[in-house]
């Protein structure tokens, strides 16, 4: 049922009807932003400012208070669960994470902590409460975290996966081992979402960014059953939203977890998807975050074209098929966002079934 104050994504994650499509993006806070950067150099750094409630909460209001998108995510990462195992965790300039001492063998693996998110990630809990006050009601807020592939990709390959042939090597030749180290993220990572939730999460993202990369049979096999797990437990508490860059392949599968909506990356004709899945899940996606280096202008009509494609659907949430990159013009994600709101006048989608 519709309540007056039901946040929009949320009514579409439930593919209610809706006056307009819900937008928020990927990496909405970041460096693109003069203000991220602004609060980062005051803090000390990127984990410093993930780590500090205080901080995470105020950055995780920027983008929202600046473009006035329809969702806040948590600022966080999700490399830090890793992080409350017991692993070194830091991100270098213009390297991204870096994890020094990777998991390569049973030992390490076996040493990895047990988590309980209260204790070893209380700055997640208390972030998301600072945030929620200060949020308007109509405006959803998110929690997410890393799927269990995805986690053990940076594990094990101790940074940026690349062509992760250290997981795959692992997963191939030591499959117990590899299996006893998705167990234990899935068990991290199903408490994780379920303390968002608690403290204030309305629905939450499983990001699975590097299972993608492998083939359908492997997929099934190894990652498949460790994610349904996740979703299952979760089912009830809080709408899941699950993203699987480069998983045109494999989409089929995960719809069939019956997740309540999938984020496309932008290589899925969104037409496409909605015919074949829009009426099981709810389909958030997915323009090239490259576009967003182009002109206001150009964004604007790329986004309105991706809207009539949709062509007004329910389920639809308008958003970005990854995170917003580093050079992009602020200018550029408010004319993305001023797509999906003037899309409620007539221009594009909801009921107008235009084609440009
Ligand atoms: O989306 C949001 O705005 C919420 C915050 C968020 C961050 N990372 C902040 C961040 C979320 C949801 C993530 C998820 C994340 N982190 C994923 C899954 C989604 C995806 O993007 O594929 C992955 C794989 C990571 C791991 C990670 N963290 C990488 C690869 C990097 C480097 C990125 C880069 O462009 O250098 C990070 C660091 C990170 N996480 C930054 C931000 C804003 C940049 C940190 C900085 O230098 O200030």
């Amino acid at each position: 049922m519709s309540t007056p104050n039901e946040p929009l994504l949320l009514q579409a994650l439930a593919r209610k009807p809706t006056p307009r499509p819900p937008v928020w993006l990927m990496r909405q806070a970041g460096r693109y932003m003069a203000e991220y950067q602004a609060l980062r150099a005051q803090a000390g750094g990127f984990l410093e400012m993930a780590t500090n409630a205080a901080y995470a909460a105020e950055v995780t209001l920027q983008p929202v208070r600046r473009f006035d998108v329809d969702a806040a995510i948590l600022f966080s990462d999700i490399l830090l669960p890793l992080q409350a195992m017991g692993m070194d965790l830091r991100f270098d300039p213009g390297r991204g994470p870096v994890l020094p001492r990777p998991l390569r063998d049973a030992a390490s693996i076996d040493g990895l902590r047990a988590v309980s998110p209260h204790k070893h990630l209380p700055y997640v809990g208390e972030a998301l409460r600072l945030v929620r006050a200060e949020l308007d009601r109509d405006k959803a807020l998110l929690g997410f975290a890393g799927a269990p592939f995805t986690l053990a990709a940076y594990a094990v390959e101790g940074g940026a996966p690349g062509a992760g042939m250290n997981l795959r090597a692992l997963m191939y030749r030591h499959t117990a081992v590899f299996e006893n180290l998705m167990g234990k993220l899935a068990e991290v990572v199903t408490s994780h979402l379920r303390y968002q939730v608690e403290c204030g999460a309305q629905a939450v993202v499983l990001f699975d960014t590097w299972a993608g990369q492998l083939a359908r049979d492997d997929f099934m096999d190894f990652v498949a059953p460790w994610n349904e797990q996740i979703l299952k437990s979760l089912q009830g508490l809080a709408p899941r939203m699950v993203f699987v860059r480069d998983g045109g392949h494999i989409m089929d599968d995960v719809v069939a977890w019956k997740p309540d909506a999938v984020a496309l990356d932008w290589r899925i004709p969104i037409g496409a998807a909605f015919d074949r899945w829009g009426d099981d899940v709810a389909i958030q996606g997915n323009l090239d975050p490259a576009v967003l280096l182009s002109t206001p202008e150009d964004v604007n009509a790329r986004a309105r074209r991706l809207l009539d494609a949709v062509g007004g659907r329910p389920g639809h949430v308008l958003s970005l098929g990854h995170g917003v990159l580093k050079a992009t013009d602020p200018e550029c994600v408010a004319a993305f966002v001023a797509a999906a709101k003037e899309a409620g006048n007539g221009a594009a989608g909801n009921g107008a079934a235009g084609n440009g």
